[in-house]
């Protein structure tokens, strides 16, 4: 007979969601600086971009500050997962801080191609938002040589010296699709366009927008969790309306959901960025279930099992205690 869709109200929860291990080794880096050296920590901008991340580390001693030359001198500074341009970096020594570098190994590689392609003279097409921090961090890297391409609709503006030395890298944190449009487009541009060693979309990125898209197609609502200037959590609310979900919303936490986002609602997929812990995603379940959304089915697409060892002064620091 007929199926009563009112009883088959339900959940499909992405896996993988939530912690990446770049923002997982972040985040225990200010923990154990905090334990190791006391409070005070100071934090060069959002250890990684989730309000309440940055609110629990804030009420145990980290100290957020938008740049070092709000640090005192000779203290202790922790660089986020984002990473820095080497002129933080310097200026961080001219003040003589003591510092601790959480930047993604993720990023760090970016940084690298960066620093080999411009040492080669290639014109480098760094694929990301301006203004977000790690692609001020990169683009730092060889300012001489790097232009940021923001979109596909971007590709028109860009020039090059030499349309037979161009290659092109990119943000960690981007819609893969969206990438994919651009360096298409620039390559229509310029057909010997290099691609980058290896994919720069980290491994975090891709996986948590692939299980999206598997699940988005059933959802009426897609609720991702995560702060608004969290790159990877916004993209997921993107994918999540191209792959066919009805409506998607980006919330820091449950009581962000509108009552009315349910009405009439049969599924609803849950999923979270990189920087959002797990407690935040339990809210939003209870919340659900408590709406008669209890049913909760998980959608996994892949299995993470990646971890990073602590950044190396804070490792040196610990080993040297014990
Ligand atoms: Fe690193 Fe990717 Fe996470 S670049 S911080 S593993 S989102």
């Amino acid at each position: 007979g007929a199926r009563d869709t009112t009883a088959a109200r339900r959940v499909l929860l992405a896996a993988p969601r939530g912690y990446c291990a770049g923002v997982d080794r972040a985040v225990v880096a200010v923990e154990k600086a905090l334990e190791h050296y006391g409070a005070p920590v100071y934090v060069r901008k959002e250890i990684v971009h989730n309000k309440h991340v940055v609110a629990t580390l804030s009420e145990r001693g980290a100290v957020f500050v938008d740049e070092t030359d709000e640090v005192p001198e000779g203290a202790r500074v922790v660089f986020s997962a984002h990473g820095v341009s080497p002129a933080v970096r310097e200026a961080a020594e001219a003040r003589n801080l003591d510092t601790i570098d959480a930047t993604c190994p993720l990023v760090t590689k970016v940084h690298r191609e960066a620093v080999r392609f411009a040492r080669d003279d290639f014109d480098i097409l760094l694929i990301g938002h301006t203004g977000h921090e790690e692609v001020e961090g990169t683009a730092g890297e060889a300012p001489e040589h790097i232009q940021i391409v923001n979109s596909p609709d971007d590709v028109d503006s860009v020039t090059v010296r030499d349309p037979d030395k161009v290659i092109w890298i990119s943000q960690t944190t981007l819609s893969v699709d969206e990438t994919m449009e651009t360096v298409r487009r620039l390559r229509d541009k310029f057909p010997t366009l290099q691609d980058p060693p290896s994919d720069d979309i980290c491994y975090a990125t891709q996986n948590r927008q692939v299980a999206v898209k598997k699940l988005a197609p059933e959802c009426d609502l897609v609720i991702v969790v995560g702060s608004a200037n969290s790159s990877n959590s916004v993209r997921l609310v993107e994918v999540a309306l191209e792959a066919g979900a009805r409506t998607s919303y980006r919330i820091d936490r449950a009581a962000e959901i509108d009552p009315a986002w349910l009405d009439g609602v049969t599924t609803v997929g849950v999923s979270s960025g990189a920087s959002v812990p797990e407690i935040l995603v339990e809210d939003v379940l209870r919340y659900l279930a408590e709406r008669g959304y209890g049913d909760v089915q998980e959608v996994r697409t892949a299995t993470e099992d990646l971890m990073f060892s602590l950044p190396r002064e804070l490792r040196a620091s610990l080993e040297g205690s014990e």
